[in-house]
């Protein structure tokens, strides 16, 4: 078993929890099952959550957290939603396993909000994006997401990718963006 390389999303957290000093707002941009969330709820001061699926968003209530605030809607609306600044934000792309393949985060609406994420993102803050580059519109989500991220302006950002190199092209990677 692989300790570091097991799993990206708890890789993901690892880093958050570690090297987030300001435990105040979080944002998960893809509710899902509720995995990041409930990692953000336990470690931040309140944390907004999105997702267009309200089966995910309906499931995620029963859970009743104080901390946390479900959005139904598309994360690239964040600016409607979000009004303050935030500490960290976990982007977990893709479709939800063992659900509806046919509902996947797409290029240009993911683009759109790891923008606004960006703005949002107070100094020290740190955005996580999990890329799955194993169907196609992951693909090309990843080779924008790449393209976006390697022009960020390097005296506001430091961008890190962790991918294993050594398994399949098609392994899913780590983007991790640091603001100054
Ligand atoms: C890989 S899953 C997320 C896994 C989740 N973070 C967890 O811990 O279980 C991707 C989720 O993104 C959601 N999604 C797809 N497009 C979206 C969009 N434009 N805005 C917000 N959520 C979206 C899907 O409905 C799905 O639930």
């Amino acid at each position: 078993m692989f300790k570091y390389l097991g799993n990206i999303t708890d890789l993901s957290h690892h880093i958050i929890e570690n090297y987030v000093e300001s435990k105040g707002v979080a944002l998960d941009g893809t509710l899902g099952n509720g995995g990041d969330c409930d990692f953000l709820s336990n470690h931040f001061e309140k944390v907004y959550a999105f997702d267009i699926q309200k089966s995910a968003i309906e499931e995620y209530k029963k859970k009743e957290k104080s901390n946390v605030s479900l959005i139904l809607d598309s994360h690239e609306h964040i600016d409607k939603y979000v009004k303050e600044g935030i500490d960290a934000a976990i982007y977990n792309l893709g479709f939800l396993p063992g659900g509806d393949k046919g509902i996947t985060t797409m290029t240009n609406s993911t683009l759109k909000s790891v923008e606004s994420v960006l703005n949002l993102l107070n100094s020290g803050g740190i955005l996580i994006i999990a890329v799955y580059v194993g169907h196609e519109e992951g693909a090309k989500e990843g080779e924008a997401l790449l393209k976006y991220t390697k022009e960020l302006p390097k005296n506001k950002y430091g961008v890190m990718l962790h991918k294993v190199i050594n398994r399949s092209e098609l392994s899913p990677y780590m983007l991790v963006i640091e603001k100054k």
